[in-house]
């Protein structure tokens, strides 16, 4: 394996972009053709034999970061833990099949992520069950498959969930998602432990006490500890320590009245580089990120006197959105002199929401010139018809002409997990590439798929 490899850098002289630096980076390089490869497969190729737009994924690169933060978690904290894929980043089958095999637990959030990770043989016990509004359905969905754990996170689904399991006579464990108030330097929609947020019961205000006691008088739930989740996107790695500092004071108080926490679940959130300015963080630098955590929840248990608890940590886009790319083809150009350049794909906000969503920035690149200095600035535009619908803007590129192949990177966490069907457009396949070999893991839409669930009511056919 050990791929010589990418990263580019934009290098700049008084505004104009003199050409991309490359750095080391195991998913993607160059080749003698020029055209990037990634996992070992030329995309160029890969855009030839299965079209375009496509998701490519490197499978290998998935895998060496699921490692990564498990062998940290060995050796660093006695093994005693488990990493939990976040599904939601990019949830299918094979997805599932990977976490398996390389003994992680995952995320749901859904009953549809349960159900894609059963039907891919995810075992039971290793999933947790988040959501903040979980539908009575998926909890009974839930309990039918004996997920591990549900991670609750409202009066109204503590008590839904009491009654469902007195009435099946079981007992189900759970962990309660507390906000531990931190503020994490991400968009402030993907902040999820401000004292504002939809999301888990407030240790500040008493609500997580509060709530925990609730819990403990309920007979059938088993409550074996707490889940905070600060964000998404984040690279201080003082946030994380502030937030597992406010859990084991928590923890701390609850002791006093003779709880014992079990499992502490610190979620996910780590961020990773995208575009110019981002950090580019090797896959070590992801274990110091759980080392520091693992550093914290250590010398904040042996302050308090606590047992250490059983580590859970959530990583999604970490694991997979630096696996991932997505190929286009160029289709118009329109330079709208002295103002901007358009450079249209064949995607759009259809399969990439991200910066539409998010103001998002992404590194593009010509896959088949890869060698081109990026000597222009070029917005990026979707196909769908809206003047939003734009996948970057200001993006260095080289000098693109119909028919060229683009490679937008990391695109491998939320792109295909929030695409749609706007427009009626096609969901893109995806494949999966391990070492050279490619495969679809997704397959192509079909215009028949589009219509599958359409009603077209007699009356309105006359
Ligand atoms: N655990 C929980 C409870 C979460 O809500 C999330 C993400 C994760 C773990 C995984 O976080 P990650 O390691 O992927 O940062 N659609 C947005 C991201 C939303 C994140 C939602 N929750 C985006 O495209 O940036």
């Amino acid at each position: 394996m050990n791929l010589r490899v990418i990263f580019l850098t934009a290098r700049r002289n008084r505004g104009i972009i003199l050409g991309m630096d490359i750095h080391t980076r195991e998913t993607l390089k160059i080749n003698e053709k020029g055209h990037l490869e990634i996992g070992g497969a030329d995309c160029v190729a890969l855009a030839e034999r299965f079209s375009t737009p496509l998701y490519v994924f490197d499978e290998v690169h998935i895998r060496a970061m699921m490692r990564v933060y498990r062998e940290t978690i060995d050796r660093e904290y006695g093994g005693y833990g488990c990493v939990l894929y976040a599904s939601k980043a990019f949830s299918c089958m094979a997805m599932y099949g990977i976490a398996r095999q390389e003994g992680l637990g995952v995320d749901v959030v859904s009953g549809g992520e349960l159900y894609t990770a059963r039907k891919a043989g995810f075992p039971a016990e290793k999933i947790y069950m988040h959501g903040n509004n979980k539908l009575p359905s998926e909890l009974e969905e839930a309990l039918d498959a004996g997920v591990g754990h549900i991670v609750v996170d409202s009066m109204l689904e503590a008590d839904r969930l009491e009654e469902m399991c007195k009435a099946r006579g079981k007992t189900q464990r759970v962990l309660l998602r507390i906000n531990p108030g931190v503020e994490a330097h991400t968009h402030h929609f993907v902040q999820t432990a401000t004292p504002d947020s939809k999301f888990g019961f407030s240790i500040a205000n008493g609500d997580a006490a509060r709530m925990t006691e609730h819990i403990l008088s309920l007979p059938h739930l088993e409550l074996r500890g707490f889940h905070c989740h600060i964000g998404s996107q984040i690279f201080e790695k003082e946030s994380f320590s502030l937030a597992a500092e406010k859990c084991l004071a928590f923890l701390a108080e609850l002791k006093k009245s003779g709880y014992t926490c079990e499992e502490l679940n610190m979620g996910g959130g780590f961020g990773v580089w995208y575009a110019e300015d981002d950090r580019m963080i090797p896959p070590s630098g992801y274990a110091e990120y759980l080392s520091a955590l693992i550093g914290t929840i250590k010398t904040g248990c042996a302050k308090y006197g606590l047992k250490e608890p059983f580590l859970l940590i959530e990583p999604g886009r970490s694991i997979v959105a630096e696996a991932g790319i997505t190929l286009y083809t160029v289709g118009a150009i329109r330079e709208i002199k002295g103002l901007r350049k358009y450079v249209a794909v064949d995607g759009g906000m259809f399969e990439n929401p991200r910066y539409c969503l998010y103001g998002s920035r992404y590194t593009a690149i010509l896959a088949n010139k890869a060698n081109e200095p990026a000597t222009e600035r070029v917005s990026l535009a979707g196909k769908c018809c809206e003047s939003g619908d734009l996948l970057g803007v200001d993006m260095p590129l080289a000098h693109a002409e119909t028919g060229d192949i683009i490679a937008v990177l990391t695109t491998g966490a939320y792109n295909y997990a929030m695409a749609s069907n706007y427009n009626r457009n096609l969901i893109p396949p995806a494949v999966l590439v391990n070492e050279g070999e490619a495969e679809y893991i997704i397959r192509p839409q079909t215009y028949e798929d589009l219509t599958r669930n359409d009603i077209l009511p007699d009356r309105l056919t006359k």
